[in-house]
């Protein structure tokens, strides 16, 4: 494959945002008995690889802030075909994101590592899944690598 090749091929590439919110930079440490004790590192290195297997390229981003979220989401929409995100506590309080994921329609799955839904009440409800094709909850780091397979799928294959 002669290099102008190698260039097209790589400009061809899917390429999907992973939108990490609040705290999750502080995974493996942060209160392990509720979000174990897989870093942030280990679980964007295994998205990678999945990532590989599936062909896709990846922009991964974390934020502790929350229009610095709204912002990649704006971005994304020029940027990418979707978005693999957990916005941690900004799911069950920013209407700022739910505003922008639907302004924008990028097509998205969201992924929470502990179950919401088994936790305190304030957690239940998500306010950015409405807007977002689905999501997966209580699957640990594992979630994102099946959000990404089935984002993929559903990009590709509809
Ligand atoms: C979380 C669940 C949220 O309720 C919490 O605020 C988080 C992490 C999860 O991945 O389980 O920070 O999104």
């Amino acid at each position: 494959m002669g290099q102008k090749e190698v260039k097209r091929n790589k400009a061809m590439k899917m390429k999907i945002l992973i939108l990490h919110g609040p705290n999750l930079n502080l995974l493996g440490e942060r209160e392990p008995e509720i979000y174990g004790r897989v870093t942030l590192a280990e679980i964007n290195r295994r998205l990678e690889e999945t990532a590989a297997e599936l062909g896709v390229e990846l922009k991964i981003v974390q934020s502790n802030y929350e229009g610095a979220l709204v912002e990649e989401v704006h971005r994304a929409a020029k940027e990418c075909a979707g978005i693999v995100l957990n916005l941690a506590a900004y799911t069950h309080t920013s209407v700022a994101l739910r505003d922008a994921l639907a302004a924008v329609g990028i097509p998205g799955i969201e992924v929470h590592l502990s179950n919401i839904y088994a936790r305190e009440d304030f957690r239940w409800r998500s306010l950015t899944a409405p807007v977002l094709m689905g999501q997966i909850s209580g699957l640990g780091a594992d979630g994102y690598l099946w959000a990404l397979r089935a984002l993929v799928k559903k990009l590709t294959t509809g």
